[in-house]
Order: structure tokens, then C-alpha cells, then sequence
């Protein structure tokens, strides 16, 4: 039986290469066993011996290599990983990935892996023009809706002298990762957790809407973070351009009154229901079957949508219920009364004042608020970390 956790760790040719040394060395520190898969072009950067040296255990570079206990050692490698690691990840790489393509030993055992109980990391390091280019943005979107992890490349100065985004993440950023996924629980395991994300879209007439400036990515993090930790997930969305979380059965709408026929109909199937939905509290009460013409002033009357939160409030039964508060004023004082009004456990306040918080950003800022009047202030993260964070309460008052 093996006593520590495994990591393949995968290195294809780009400059950063040099960084899966140091990258290794932290992971051995860390307690893990490294195991490293060079394709050809990275041996141009960095050696196996390198690799061989700070892991302890050796490294595999061919398909057809002697080293090899099996003949399927592609397999063999897929199967027995924790978490695999592909750190730099090349334009090449990523590209091959997204393609189903496996003309090497890496690029083998990555179609080899079950995401399902093996995660694996994605670390794109190249030059911006390349990581802008519209073929490898479709390639990591399309790696990422698929469940990939993607570690952000950062920005800086780049081996081709200029300076931008396609730096690979920082060795001690892909550490914290790998062990933030590995000590994850799967505490909400036979669960089901219904979360709304995205805004809604009220119609005016057949090419105006109104909408706000939600972007799905807060309740899109908490569907991802739910499917994690083991639930079943279903998630209501308004409109959004974000790639779909791997394993969560959709549900895609667009007004206010087709989220609250949806809601109310798969609500009875959740016990935990988030939602991260920014849904028009009015619409306009005529959808005008022709476009509206150029003219004098425009008084448009507006009529109020149903509350969806309200109404699984009213009926709540054992559910537990996660409301969202967007607020510019009274923060605290305004998201208990929402908790309150709509008779829920917890509310998430976003101040939407603050830097960082709020609609369309990658990070937010909020305090948590619960039914028995406890406060917790949480620090600046990204929404990806805040949603955990909200599991991870939501599951320890279910429990
Ligand atoms: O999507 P992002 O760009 O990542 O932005 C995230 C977010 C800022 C939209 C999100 O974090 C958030 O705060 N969502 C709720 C915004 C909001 O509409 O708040 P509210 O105070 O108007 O509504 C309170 C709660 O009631 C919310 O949970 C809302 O989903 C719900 N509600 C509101 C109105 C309505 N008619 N039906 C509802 O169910």
C-alpha cells in the first residue's frame, strides 16, 4: 500500500521547463512521491537526470522505453497518480489535449487519465501573442469546460524579452493547488445542491433586454467547487459566455419568470440551494412584438418579477438555503433583512463598493451571514477559493 500521495508530473518543451526542477523539489518536500513524464522537447530544456535527482525516482521519456515494467506502461502511469501536473504546458501540448491527439508518452497517458479520479493541472507558459491566439484560447476554454484545472499564467517579463501574459505559474502557486485539491473532502458525497448563477434578461422587444452585469462566474465556481466535493449538481444559469463545469446536469434560461419555472420545478429534488443568481427584480410588463421606433420621450411601465428565493423560503421544508446580497449601501443591515424576508440559513453580502468584489470580477470580497446571527468576514479570493469556503460551511451545518 503506498503511504504518500502520488504526482505525475508532466513536462512538455517550453523555457519554463527549468521551473518543474524547483517545482518537483517543493512537491518531494512536501511529502510527495514525484513521478516524471518528459516529452521529447522538454529533454531541450532541462534534463532527465535533473528530474531523475530531485524526485529520487526515474523518469519516463518514451513510449517504447526499456524502463518500462509493462507493456502498457501508458496505462500503468494514468492509473496510479493522485493528481497529475503538466508544468509548462505548451501551446503544442494544450493544443494536442484538446484534440485527443497522443503521438508521444505524455500526451498518451493524459488521454489515459479518468479526470474523474484523477485531476490534473494545467500550466500554459509561452509568449502572449501565442496564449492570445484565438486557436490556443479556444484550446484552454475547451480543456477547461472539460474539467482540466487551468493555472493562470501570470505576467511579466518573458524569455522572448517582452513583457506581458505567459509566465508559468509559480511553483509554490501549483503546490498550493495540488494540496488544496489532494486534503480536499468530498463531504457533500449523495447531495444534491441546486445553485443559480448568471443575470437574467427581461425583453423589451425582439433586439432589447434588460439585464445587469453578472457574468456566472461566482455561481459557476460554487456549481464546479459542488461537483468536487462529491454532489450531484444542478445548475440553473442565465445567460453566460463561461465554459460549462464538468458534471453538472445545466439548465440554461433567461428571463426571471423562466428561472422561477425551473427553479421551482428542480428545487424539490435539492436539499442545498445557492443562489449566486443576479435575477431582475422587474421586467418590462409589454414585450412589444415589433421593434420600438425612434420617437419622442419613452415611459416604459415595469412590473415586478417574481422573488425566486422567497418563494423556496416560504415553502423551505429541511432545504438549506444560500441567498446572495449585491448591496452599494447598509451592506450588513440590508443582508439581514434579506436573510430574514426570504427565510434563509446564510447569506453571502457582497460589498460591491469595494475593489475586487462583485459582478464580472475574478476575486470577491464578502461576509458571510448566518441564521443564528454569526458574522465571518472573509478575505479578498478568488470566487473559485470562496466557493469552497461556502461548502465547506454549508456541509459542516448539514452534516
Ligand atoms: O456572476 P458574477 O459576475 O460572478 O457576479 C456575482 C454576483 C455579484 C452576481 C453574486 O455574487 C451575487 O451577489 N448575486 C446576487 C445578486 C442579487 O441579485 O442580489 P439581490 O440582493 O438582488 O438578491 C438577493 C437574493 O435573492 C439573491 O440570492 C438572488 O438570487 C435572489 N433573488 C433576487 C430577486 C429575485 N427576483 N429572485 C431571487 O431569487
Amino acid at each position: 500500500m503506498k503511504t504518500k500521495k502520488t504526482v505525475l508530473l508532466g513536462i512538455t518543451g517550453g523555457v519554463a521547463a527549468y521551473k518543474a526542477a524547483e517545482l518537483a523539489r517543493l512537491l518531494v518536500k512536501a511529502g510527495f512521491d514525484v513521478h516524471t513524464v518528459m516529452t521529447p522537447a522538454a529533454k531541450e530544456f532541462i534534463t532527465p537526470l535533473t528530474m531523475k535527482a530531485v524526485t529520487g525516482n526515474p523518469v519516463f521519456e518514451s513510449l517504447f522505453d526499456p524502463l518500462h515494467r509493462s507493456a502498457t506502461a501508458h496505462i500503468d502511469l494514468a492509473r496510479d497518480p493522485d493528481i497529475a501536473v503538466i508544468a509548462p504546458a505548451t501551446a503544442n501540448a494544450l493544443g494536442k489535449l484538446a484534440l485527443g491527439m497522443a503521438d508521444d508518452l505524455l500526451s498518451t497517458v493524459l488521454l489515459a487519465i479518468d479526470l474523474a479520479t484523477c485531476p490534473v493541472l494545467l500550466a500554459p507558459s509561452m509568449n502572449t501573442t501565442m496564449l492570445m491566439n484565438p486557436a490556443v484560447q479556444e484550446n484552454i476554454r475547451r480543456l477547461a469546460a472539460r474539467g482540466y484545472g487551468i493555472l493562470e499564467p501570470g505576467e511579466g517579463l518573458l524569455a522572448c524579452q517582452e513583457i506581458g501574459k505567459g509566465r508559468m505559474a509559480d511553483p509554490l502557486e501549483i503546490l498550493a493547488r495540488v494540496q488544496a485539491i489532494l486534503e480536499r473532502k468530498r463531504d457533500l458525497e449523495g447531495r444534491v445542491v441546486l445553485v443559480t448563477a448568471g443575470p437574467t434578461r427581461e425583453a423589451l422587444d425582439p433586439v432589447r433586454f434588460f439585464t445587469n452585469y453578472s457574468s456566472g462566474k461566482m455561481g459557476y465556481a460554487l456549481a464546479r467547487a459542488a461537483v468536487e466535493r462529491g454532489a450531484r449538481v444542478i445548475l440553473v444559469s442565465g445567460p453566460s459566455e463561461l465554459p460549462l463545469p464538468a458534471g453538472v446536469e445545466f439548465y440554461p434560461v433567461s428571463s426571471a419568470q423562466e428561472m422561477h419555472r425551473v427553479v421551482m420545478d428542480k428545487v424539490l429534488e435539492a436539499e442545498i440551494v445557492i443562489k449566486a443568481a443576479a435575477v431582475c427584480d422587474y421586467r418590462p410588463e409589454l414585450i412589444q412584438e415589433e421593434k420600438i421606433k425612434k420617437g419622442g420621450d419613452l415611459a416604459l411601465k415595469l412590473v415586478r418579477n417574481p422573488d425566486i428565493l422567497q418563494a423556496i423560503g416560504s415553502e423551505k421544508g429541511r432545504r438549506f438555503l444560500v441567498g446572495f446580497a449585491a448591496e452599494t449601501e447598509d451592506l450588513l443591515e440590508n443582508a439581514v433583512q434579506k436573510m430574514e424576508k426570504k427565510n434563509l440559513d446564510m447569506i453571502v453580502a457582497n460589498d460591491l463598493k469595494r475593489e475586487g468584489a462583485g459582478f464580472a470580477a475574478e476575486t470577491n470580497l464578502v461576509t458571510l451571514l448566518y441564521r443564528d446571527g454569526q458574522l465571518e468576514e472573509m478575505p479578498l479570493m478568488s470566487k473559485y477559493d470562496l466557493a469552497h469556503c461556502i461548502l465547506e460551511r454549508v456541509s459542516a451545518r448539514t452534516g
